[in-house]
């Protein structure tokens, strides 16, 4: 993971990723999901028996390492197989269930843009529910996520793996297809032909590209409401996002049946997806549930922070010069009241000694709206220097502590 440390690239945002997490977790909050936190270390084989076994993150992307006990421990590839077994160790897997958790993943991948050994996710699930008003209020929170933050060059891709039975079916008539060819694919897509078909269809190779024109498409294994589905879904939400249908996107998880989408942007480079999910009705029951119908997404937060730029037009900075360094502990009381009377705004405190032009610097930098200056004279005549620093035409004024206040309050 790139170390997140919000300077530079903030958009001139007192926080960017702050200010990114605050607005998912509000949009999940309206909708009305509820949060969930589960522990970052879970027993290996949870992963194996959810994720799946034929998935190239149980394949070689786990973490892991032996405990005191010599049992095998993973660090969390993704969230939704501990959210499956906390639901079922607590015997909530009859009762529905919309919730949402935001936090740090990790997967031995081969480092590169958009793609790390740490990562973040904000994700959700609802459970509990049949295939039908889940799919829709899914892909309304993916909307809304996008419209929130304005993502321009995005789009949404959607498919339908059918039932279980229609999946299997698709993917017998897959190999049949390819296996004459095999001698044509390359060591990772021929790899994939037996373990895991349905990745073939993901391949980034031309050639196998090139063969798979003529292949089965699941189009023809899966029932019209399917289909149905989806051109309801994509008809619905068009006017918000762009939405294609698209009968080759299949999912990196073993666990998906059904409807699953996955989010792109154009603006990415090779890592295009910034966020993924879809049906996976049979995972409760393989974790020794109940069956339980469920559908849920997760999106990545270091490449989503990629496409969005924060404008900082709604909050306003402050920066509070203090020059008197003897008298410092009574500037600092008036800077906490002045925080307390307005807590819109951000008022930023340079803690280190320095000369005016230093600290005049920082604010600027800052793009601080106004800079608060007390030097030892206002202090003694209990005053303050209010100087804007995005008006060019106003002067700077000296008012009194009564009158700093109240104008901090009207910000
Ligand atoms: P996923 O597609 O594996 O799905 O991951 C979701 C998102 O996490 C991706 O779209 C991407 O933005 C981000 N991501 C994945 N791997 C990395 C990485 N190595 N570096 C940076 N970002 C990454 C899941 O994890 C499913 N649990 C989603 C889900 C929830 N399905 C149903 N419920």
């Amino acid at each position: 993971m790139p170390d997140l440390y919000d300077d530079g690239d903030m958009n001139n945002m007192p926080s960017k990723l702050f200010e990114i997490e605050r607005r998912i977790k509000n949009i999940f909050i309206n909708y009305s999901f509820q949060e969930i936190r589960t522990p970052i270390l879970e027993d290996a084989n949870l992963f194996k028996r959810s994720v799946g076994s034929s998935s190239d993150i149980v394949n070689k992307e786990i973490y892991s390492f032996n405990d005191r006990n010599e049992k095998i421990i993973a660090m969390r590839p993704e969230g939704t197989a501990s959210v499956i077994r906390s639901i079922v160790e607590k015997k909530l897997d009859h009762l529905s269930h919309k919730l949402w958790y935001m936090g740090p993943m990790w997967r031995y991948e081969r480092p590169q843009k958009g793609r790390y050994r740490q990562f973040n996710q904000a994700g959700m699930e609802i459970l509990g529910i049949q295939e039908g008003l889940p799919e829709f209020e899914m892909i309304s929170v993916v909307c809304s996520v996008i419209q929130e933050f304005e993502i321009k060059n995005c789009l949404i891709k959607i498919n339908h793996l059918g039932t279980k039975q229609d999946k299997e079916a698709f993917c017998k008539a897959l190999v049949n297809f390819l296996e004459p060819y095999k001698k044509e694919l390359n060591e990772k897509d021929f790899e994939r032909l037996h373990k895991n078909p349905l990745r073939v269809l993901d391949s980034k190779n031309a050639e196998t590209q090139n063969l798979l024109k003529k292949a089965p498409s699941i189009k023809d294994f899966i029932d019209k409401s399917a289909i149905n589905l989806l051109n309801s879904i994509k008809k619905q939400f068009s006017d918000i996002c762009d939405i294609e249908i698209d009968y080759s996107l299949v999912r990196g998880l073993d666990y998906y049946s059904g409807f699953v989408f996955e989010a792109i942007s154009s603006e990415l480079g090779a890592q295009d997806s910034f966020l993924g999910g879809g049906r996976y009705d049979h995972l409760c029951s393989q974790l020794g549930g109940k069956e339980m119908p469920a559908i849920g997404m997760a999106l990545g937060l270091e490449r989503f922070s990629n496409l969005v730029t924060l404008t900082n037009n709604k909050i306003k900075m402050v920066s509070f010069i203090i020059l008197a360094s003897n008298l410092e502990p009574k500037a600092y009381k008036i800077a906490h009241d002045l925080r307390s009377f307005n807590k819109a705004v951000v008022l930023d405190i340079s803690l280190a000694e320095g000369s005016l032009k230093s600290k005049m610097r920082r604010a600027n930098k800052n793009n601080a709206d106004y800079a608060i200056i007390l030097g030892e004279e206002e202090l003694e005549s209990e005053t303050a220097v209010i100087k804007p620093l995005k008006h060019e035409l106003k002067e700077q004024q000296t008012v009194s502590i009564e009158d700093l206040y109240s104008f901090y309050k009207a910000l």
